[in-house]
């Protein structure tokens, strides 16, 4: 399959009325998206992907008028949440409406939904004139895409067109809340951090990694984020090793920071959760062997990149 590259989010969104596939840009990260009523449009990204069935995927929302095509109904913390964060880097798990094929939910009940915060994005999915369901534009598994040029990397040939637009803001994915229980429960941290979301719900909790409660989050059974080299994470700076084969990705200096064949210094929490999926495809293409992250506390943002973190050294 030819694969179209296009600045116009008019062109992009002609691929997903006729049901094709393309990969778009988000405040968070890149998705690649189809039309999220059509089983056999939604059942590409799965193939272009190599995505496992049951992981669900998150429906993406031009404006909240298109809420009630998708949920069956929206709980009272639900409602909460989209009045501070709508639009915005947050995934709300809804009843779903029985219009939304079980292929996009991973054959649960519940839909995830979303409305990013991002003028292309919204311009592409005005375009679309329906809600679009997708994930991160990577190969499953891979970093997620923060460039075009990384969704090209991935899925080149794979998808029917890519909207081309600049470097993702958030560089980390969208927080997900599971808002079908008495309380919320994060499912996935991201790019709304856990603090922020108590400010509005003071009773929202983490879900437990390791509790049967993640079973209602099936991406997270799976590998994720990995770069091929191996991620080492690290208290110290003085700990990384360097070397040709060495890359160093953390806040402070390590002893020798260049003598690390690739190196970037972060000036904040924030500046590193941009840089994270980047670095790993830079060295993937450098032929690093062992990338040394320096570990930041869990606190705010902190907590998602260390969600990221943990995942990747796992990989
Ligand atoms: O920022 C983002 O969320 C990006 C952009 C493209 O919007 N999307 C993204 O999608 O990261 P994906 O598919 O890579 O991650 C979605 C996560 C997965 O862990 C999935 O299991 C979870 O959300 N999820 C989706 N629908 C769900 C549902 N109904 N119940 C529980 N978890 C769900
Ligand atoms: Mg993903």
């Amino acid at each position: 399959m030819h694969t179209l590259l296009t600045n116009a989010p008019q062109v992009a969104a002609a691929f997903i009325r006729r049901g094709e596939v393309v990969a778009f840009p988000t405040e968070t990260v890149f998705g690649v998206g189809a039309d999220a009523f059509s089983e056999v449009a939604v059942r590409k990204i799965f193939a272009a992907k190599g995505r496992p069935a049951d992981n669900p995927l998150i429906v993406h929302l031009a404006d909240l008028d298109q809420l009630d095509r998708v949920a069956a109904r929206v709980p009272e913390v639900a409602q909460r949440l989209i009045d501070a964060f709508f639009p915005g880097p947050l995934t709300l798990i809804l009843p779903r409406h029985a219009d939304v094929p079980r292929v996009v939910t991973g054959g649960l009940d519940t839909v995830g939904v979303r409305m990013p915060r991002h003028e292309v994005a919204e311009a592409f999915m005005r375009a679309c004139g329906r809600p679009v369901a997708a994930p991160s534009a990577n190969q499953s598994g891979r970093p997620s895409p923060t460039t075009w040029q990384a969704a090209y990397e991935d899925l080149e040939g794979r998808v029917a067109c890519i909207l081309q637009d600049d470097r993702t803001e958030a560089g980390l994915e969208s927080t997900v809340v599971d808002c079908t229980g008495a309380a919320p429960l994060v499912l996935r941290p991201g790019a709304v951090s856990l603090e922020r979301l108590q400010t509005v719900l003071p009773a929202t909790r983490l879900a437990d990694a390791d509790a049967p409660d993640t079973a209602r989050s099936p991406g997270t059974r799976y590998r994720h984020y990995a770069p091929r080299a191996r991620v080492l994470l690290i208290d110290d700076p003085a700990e990384a090793t360097p070397g040709q084969g060495s890359a160093y990705l953390g806040l402070h200096p390590p002893p020798e920071l260049h003598a690390f064949r690739v190196h970037t210094l972060c000036q904040d929490v924030e500046t590193y959760a941009r840089e994270l999926f980047h670095f790993f495809r830079r060295c993937d293409a450098a032929g690093i062997k062992a990338i040394y992250c320096e570990k930041v506390p869990p606190e705010g943002l902190g907590l998602a990149l260390m969600d990221r973190l943990r995942r990747a050294a796992q990989g």
